[in-house]
């Protein structure tokens, strides 16, 4: 199963990810985990990514997209993928639709996660994660068991730098103009699935789950 998740900054792509992996037994590639992790280890990619982040601008497409092309050449995704945070405009679109049509292969479908606009900066700004296994929590909607603390592998949670409400204002604004329009790139290709990102976390859970069921 070859899978994108689109969704505004906050719509809860990272937590579905955790769930559609689960079920699914597909390799989570998320763009934005890749970029952090190399800005922790302060790689080259991490400090050119670093600027661009911090500002809530998107990274190159040429840097992003080599990393995706690599990525996903790998032996795990030989037999599917779930992307997160990639495509993010339409030059890196036709750049996955190239890469497939190279590899004879085919997207099964577009999760569209839609949540309210106000919802999404109270769900970053109270939003931690886990520095080893990358999963979300929420101060208030999704509290750790023990403060600080991952319950799925105990590393640490951290508060990420591009989650300040004003750079994360920004990033709704570019989802907004540059990414947006995919979801009618993808709706001419009959492989949108609208999701009601605005219910609990196991609701939005149940609905992806059967929209994925049913393609
Ligand atoms: P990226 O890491 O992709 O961030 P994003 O798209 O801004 O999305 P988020 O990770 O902030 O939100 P999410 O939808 O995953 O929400 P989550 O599940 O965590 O990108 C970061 C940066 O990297 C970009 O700005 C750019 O600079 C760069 N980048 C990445 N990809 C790129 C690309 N392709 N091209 C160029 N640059 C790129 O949930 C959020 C919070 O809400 C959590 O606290 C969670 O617990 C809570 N929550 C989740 N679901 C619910 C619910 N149903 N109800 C209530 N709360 C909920
Ligand atoms: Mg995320
Ligand atoms: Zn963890």
């Amino acid at each position: 199963m070859r899978l994108i998740l689109l969704g505004p900054p906050g719509a809860g792509k990272g937590t579905q990810a955790t769930f559609i992996k689960e079920e699914f037994r597909i390799p989570h590639i998320s763009t934005g985990d890749i970029f952090r992790q190399n800005l922790r280890d302060n790689t080259e990619l991490g400090q050119k990514a670093r600027v661009y982040m911090n500002k809530g601008k998107l990274v190159p497409d040429d840097l992003t997209i080599e990393l995706v092309r690599d990525r996903l050449s790998r032996e795990d995704c030989k037999y599917g993928y779930l992307l997160d945070g990639f495509p993010r405009n339409l030059v890196q679109a036709e750049a996955l639709s190239q890469f497939l049509e190279e590899r004879g292969e085919s997207l099964d479908a577009v999760i569209d996660i839609e949540v309210d606009k106000n919802s999404l900066v109270e769900r970053i700004t109270g939003r931690r994660m886990c520095k080893d296994c990358k999963a979300s929590f929420h101060i208030h909607n999704y509290p750790p068991r023990e403060e600080g603390k991952c319950d799925h592998c105990g590393g640490e949670l951290y508060q990420r730098e591009d989650d300040r409400e004003e750079t994360v204002l920004k990033r709704i604004g570019v989802y907004e103009e540059e990414t947006s329009p995919l979801i009618a790139y993808y709706d001419r290709q009959g492989k949108i699935q609208k999701i009601n990102g605005n219910a609990s976390m196991e609701d939005v859970k149940a609905e992806v789950l059967e929209a994925l069921r049913e393609i």
